[in-house]
């Protein structure tokens, strides 16, 4: 099963299984990923799951949709490889990405 790396803010690393066919978000949920918490269940619409995605394998996601692309303009602390750990889809091609949470995430 393809591994993901989950940084969080004080560079503590967390890998985790993420199946082929789930979002980023369920496994980080399932596994209890402090700052992840997806208050809207995986619609797109809270912004409670943003990831900055590593460089490396930001271009080997899906590109986002429209709702997700608005969204991804108010997040607090946005960067140039934001995401919605929901909108992520795991692939083989994503094995050993890692992704760090923003600080404002453990503030929610
Ligand atoms: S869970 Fe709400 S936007 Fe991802």
């Amino acid at each position: 099963m393809p591994i993901v790396k989950f940084v969080l803010p004080d560079g503590t690393e967390q890998p985790i299984d993420v199946p082929v066919g789930w979002s980023l978000m369920e496994a980080a949920r399932r596994e209890g990923i402090e700052g992840i918490v997806a208050e809207c269940g995986g619609g797109a619409i809270c912004g409670t799951c943003h990831v900055h995605v590593d460089p490396e394998h930001f271009s080997a996601i899906a590109a986002p949709d429209m709702s997700e692309s608005a969204l991804l303009q108010i997040v607090p602390d946005p960067s140039p490889t934001s995401r919605l750990s929901c909108q992520i889809i795991m692939t083989d091609s994503l094995a050993g990405m890692s992704v760090r949470i923003p600080v404002e995430q453990l503030m929610l």
